[in-house]
């Protein structure tokens, strides 16, 4: 056996280096809610005398792309060309997210400026690595009918230049039924493959996408149930949303315990996380849906995009922040 599956292994893992190597010539469409993740850092060695709360000395300040736009980041580093199409507001943030993304490689031209909108942010202020507060500005408003309609006309003429599309959903407004009907509807019409990252509130507004990703909870709170940490449980859950949505695949993620991948027939599969430390898990949902996303672009068949994926996720928990991950380190991981 173990012969077996050290030679399976290292066919897999030959498989996913040529797919890796495919990553430069593919192009991905990221639709959804794009955010600011703002970090405040500093230094707290007393308490306001207005109120019980420390102050906090400010040391340093940073900004990096969030939600739908780590997303996109993500799919940069990993080598691969990718398009964002989503909505920012006439403000300062919107700006940095836009200059942010460009810096990183990410094109930007499906960025419609909303007047009536917030850029969704996230700023959090940490002191001596103690998070002290989080506060957010955004609209949660649906778009506006015009923006929609910027929106819907650019997405023909995105879809066909691109060779798989991710809708990744933060529930901040993009993704109401008309825009991911659309989306659906041309990436079907087109052959191209669709990744959801869900909201829990939307599963039923995915129907006929290529692949789900949620994590348990989100899993869970999909299908409206209660959360069990049970493997009967997991793998009922799984073929239910497939057969729910009527997608080609779901594959939940579960932290600590990797991922298992359920498809229409056959059994699941359940992928072990490659982590070898872990550091930070923030954004390694994002990282998962990048490198599926890639990879089915790429050509890959679903457990390939997923064992790739799980590889990428293994090697961004391993960093501090929210993190990226390259094809060398990819590559160096395949070996
Ligand atoms: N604590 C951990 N130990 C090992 N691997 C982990 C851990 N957390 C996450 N991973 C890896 O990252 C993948 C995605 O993580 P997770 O299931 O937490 O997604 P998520 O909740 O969507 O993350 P986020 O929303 O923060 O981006 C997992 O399938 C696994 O491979
Ligand atoms: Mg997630």
């Amino acid at each position: 056996m173990g012969v077996t599956s050290s030679r399976t292994t290292a066919a897999e893992n030959s498989r996913l280096r040529r797919l890796v190597e495919r990553f430069p010539a593919k192009s991905v469409l990221v639709v959804g809610d794009l955010m600011l993740d703002r970090y405040i850092r500093g230094h707290a060695d007393r308490i306001s005398p207005e109120a019980p709360v420390p102050v906090v000395r400010v040391s340093e300040e940073s900004c990096i792309p969030g939600g739908a736009g780590n997303v996109a980041v993500n799919i940069a580093a990993l080598g691969g060309s990718v398009s964002v199409l989503g909505v920012i507001g006439p403000d300062e943030a919107g700006a940095q997210l836009r200059a942010l993304l460009s810096s990183r490689g990410v094109a930007v031209s499906g960025l419609i400026q909303d007047a009536k909108r917030l850029t969704s942010q996230k700023c959090r202020v940490i002191a001596e690595r103690q998070q002290v507060v989080r506060y957010d500005s955004e609209t949660r408003e649906p778009l506006s009918p015009q923006t929609e309609a910027a929106l819907l006309n650019l997405l023909p003429r995105a879809v066909e230049t691109c060779s798989a599309v991710v809708l990744s959903d933060y529930g901040k407004g993009v993704l109401r039924p008309r825009l991911l009907g659309a989306a659906v509807r041309w990436a079907r019409r087109l052959s191209r493959p669709v990744a959801v990252d869900p909201k829990p509130e939307h599963f039923r507004l995915y129907r006929g996408v290529t692949c789900v990703t949620p994590n348990l909870r989100e899993a869970f709170a999909g299908m409206r149930r209660e959360e069990n940490a049970s493997l009967e449980a997991v793998v009922a859950l799984g073929s239910d949303i497939v057969r729910l949505l009527g997608c080609r695949s779901a594959l939940i993620t579960r932290g600590p315990d990797g991922m298992s991948l359920f498809g229409r027939n056959g059994k699941p599969r359940h992928i072990p996380t490659r982590a070898r430390e872990v550091f930070d898990v923030s954004g390694a949902g994002d990282t998962v849906i990048a490198a599926l996303a890639l990879a089915l672009a790429a050509g890959a068949r679903i457990e390939d995009a997923a064992a790739l994926a799980n590889h990428a996720a293994g090697i961004v928990v391993g960093k501090l922040g929210t993190a990226t991950c390259s094809p060398a380190e990819l590559l160096r991981e395949l070996r």
